[in-house]
């Protein structure tokens, strides 16, 4: 498998981050993300039009700053990565129209990528950072860690929770969903309901600091041999808590308590599934494996299984472009291209996902 050997420039605008990466085959020259949690705080949630405006606003000054820190003009740029599919229509046709006019102005390649393969390549990062500038050309050809494929790759972020078996890029089965909400959604719920704000993930890891996780009883959604999720329960139930307890509650136990809830599951299955399915790796991916207490624990379960553990640096965790430029990356130097009709998509499939066997 190789990847693009020329600088690349990728863009994310699915939801409520605009970045844009440049690099040179699995190496990353730069990667800038402008938030826009300040603007949907005080919803408590994002707001689609107020998202889609935020980058028209941001899309072009995040450009210039990410070919800047790649010390890189626009003339230098040989490819364009977009995420095209699954996002806030608004915000994807954004990011797919500042690409489409650089593509065609460039005379340079387009490829459309969907958001959850950018998450799954995140772990196939070389080099981060400009120190990486230096050896990039000469890095572009480093080949894959033997032993890569086939993986497991438990994908966890806003929207989505999966298990998804990693046969080689652009090769998967899913072997276990969400069958209500995320992960990252159970997160941001708790948060909200204890008070701790918007987005929930970071604000409950850092409150459960030094808190009781066996202090609250919390549901574990389903239960027997299954490698499916729910988390829709454990969002009642810390409703319920906070209801029965009141001003009395401790915020840093609740915390503590959801976070153990939501953690233990996401290990349980992910074990289960890398194991069941004899994988000799597993990766966590997503803005949900920012999570330190998950990504300790499922570190630790790994080790103790004798399965290679693969996290992507905590920069790529949450949505960024540089994930979306891997995984254009690979597709590029396989020749896919798209046109000037590449369209966006609220809902689509993982490209390449074939029936359990
Ligand atoms: O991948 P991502 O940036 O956006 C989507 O594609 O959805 O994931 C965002 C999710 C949010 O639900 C946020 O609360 C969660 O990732 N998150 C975390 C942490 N940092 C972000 N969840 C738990 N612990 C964190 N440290
Ligand atoms: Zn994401």
């Amino acid at each position: 498998m190789s990847f693009f050997s020329e600088p690349l420039l990728a863009v994310e605008t699915s939801c409520d981050e605009t970045s844009a990466a440049v690099l040179v085959g699995r190496s990353v020259l730069s990667n800038v993300v402008a938030s826009q949690i300040d603007l949907h705080r005080k919803w408590g949630g994002v707001v689609p039009e107020a998202a889609a405006r935020a980058h028209v606003e941001a899309i072009l000054p995040v450009i210039e700053e990410a070919l800047g820190l790649a010390s890189l003009g626009l003339a230098d740029i040989r490819g364009i990565a977009v995420t095209n599919r699954p996002g806030l229509v608004g915000a994807l046709s954004v990011g797919v129209t500042a690409a489409k006019a650089l593509s065609f102005s460039l005379g340079v390649p387009l490829i459309g990528v969907h958001h959850l393969e950018g998450h799954l390549c995140s772990v196939l990062v070389l080099s981060d950072g400009p120190g990486a500038r230096d050896d990039a050309v000469a890095r572009s050809s480093v080949p894959l860690p033997e032993g890569l494929f086939p993986h497991t790759a438990l994908v966890v972020s806003g929207g989505h929770t999966e298990l998804v078996q990693v046969r080689g890029l652009g090769d998967y089965e899913i072997v276990g969903i969400t069958r209500d909400d995320a992960a990252g959604e159970a997160f941001d719920k708790g948060a909200r309901l204890l008070g701790l704000g918007y987005p929930g993930g970071f604000a409950i890891q850092e409150a459960a600091k030094g808190g009781d996780p066996k202090r609250y009883a919390l549901p574990r959604g389903l239960s027997g041999d299954t490698m499916d999720f729910s988390f829709s329960g454990l969002k009642t139930a810390v409703l319920r808590l906070v209801e029965k307890e009141g001003a009395a509650i401790s915020v840093k136990d609740a915390a503590a308590s959801l976070q153990e809830a939501i953690v233990s599951v996401l290990v349980d299955r992910s074990m289960r599934a890398a194991e069941a399915l004899g994988s000799r790796a597993l990766s966590l991916v997503g803005g949900v494996a920012a999570n330190l207490e998950l990504r300790g624990r499922l570190g630790a379960a790994c080790e103790r299984s004798g399965i290679a553990f693969l996290a992507p640096p905590l920069s790529l965790c949450t949505d960024n472009a540089a994930m979306i430029g891997l995984a254009g990356s690979f597709r590029l130097a396989l020749g896919e291209r798209d046109g000037f009709d590449l369209d966006v998509f609220p809902n689509a499939d993982l490209p390449g996902v074939t029936p359990s066997s």
